[in-house]
């Protein structure tokens, strides 16, 4: 069989970066005022370190200015609770994100809902979880879905509208907001996750599948529909046969790419996506707390 288009989720990410970068541009040029991110890390852990250091990186490159607070594993709930509060009262910070784990003496959920909503680019505050549900233009969306969301879009050319997809995963992060978000895009949409009783046949129903549980190369090209457009979202570091690691997403891409007729790699999937999003829920942001009308991005 043929092999599956390969989604690019690189290129797509380099050009809504660009269109961010020229967008930044054009409100610096127009009000003289530039969006401020900020960023906040608590602990060691190497994963988001990386993240957290891309994140300020692709910041700076948008022409974005990007405040990053690193904060000892140790720090207690009520101290991180304050720096946040500052964060809200700050004028010149229009985004503030707390990377997602947290040391275990922290409530997450407590953190989550003391950021301004409407500087909530992750959109994991209640509020916005809300908003999206109820279909309020006011919300931020949470960045992977949303970007999950824009390759589908870019793929189909448009209308996803009555497509079924399967979401597997049900998490805060990327789950629940990835069906919500396929449900305005009109799709029939089931989800699946650990406890789904027969998950092969479940996603053999499926035209668009997403993949978003952490578990190596689960979703095999068997279980597929032909035809099928598969979204990985996952990303795992796994060990080589020769002692190396290599990435690999939620679906085994080798026995997949020949069944479906599109298909996200991993890595340069829908990874570059995520902060990609993240650049652009902060102009969103902005524009937002200024009045200003949200550019085309
Ligand atoms: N950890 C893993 N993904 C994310 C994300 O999208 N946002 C935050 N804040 N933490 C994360």
């Amino acid at each position: 069989m043929a092999e599956a288009q390969i989604i690019d989720g690189k290129a797509f990410a380099a050009g809504l970066r660009e269109r961010v970068t020229a967008a930044v541009a054009a409100l610096k040029a127009d009000h003289g005022k530039t969006p401020g991110l900020a960023v906040v890390l608590v602990g060691e852990d190497p994963a988001s370190q990386v993240y957290v250091r891309s994140k300020g990186k692709q910041t700076v490159e948008a022409g974005m200015e990007s405040f990053e607070f690193k904060m000892d594993t140790s720090t207690d709930q009520e101290t991180l609770l304050a720096k946040v509060r500052q964060l809200n009262e700050d004028p010149t910070v229009n985004g503030i994100l707390v990377q997602l784990p947290l040391p275990k003496q922290i409530d997450e959920q407590a953190v989550l809902t003391e950021i301004n909503p409407d500087k909530d680019v992750d959109g994991f505050h209640v509020v916005n979880v809300g908003r999206l549900n109820t279909g309020n233009p006011s919300a931020l969306v949470p960045c992977t879905p949303l970007g999950c969301v824009l390759l589908l879009r870019d793929h189909f050319k448009g209308s996803l509208a009555g497509k079924k997809a399967i979401v597997l995963g049900r998490s805060n992060i990327v789950g629940k907001p990835m069906t919500t978000l396929l449900v305005q895009e009109s799709c029939t949409v089931t989800v699946a996750h650990s406890r789904t009783v027969d998950l092969p046949a479940e996603v053999a129903q499926a035209d668009i599948v997403i993949a978003a549980v952490g578990k190596p190369e689960m979703v095999q090209g068997s279980w597929l529909k032909p035809g099928a457009v598969v979204i990985d979202v996952g990303i795992n570091r796994i060990d080589k046969p020769d002692g190396g690691t290599r990435l690999v997403g939620d679906v085994d891409f080798a026995s997949a790419s020949p069944v479906a007729s599109a298909i996200t790699p991993v890595p340069g999937g829908v990874g570059p996506m995520t902060i990609a999003c993240l650049l652009r829920n902060t102009v969103t942001a902005f524009c937002r707390q200024n009045g200003y009308p949200e550019p085309d991005m």
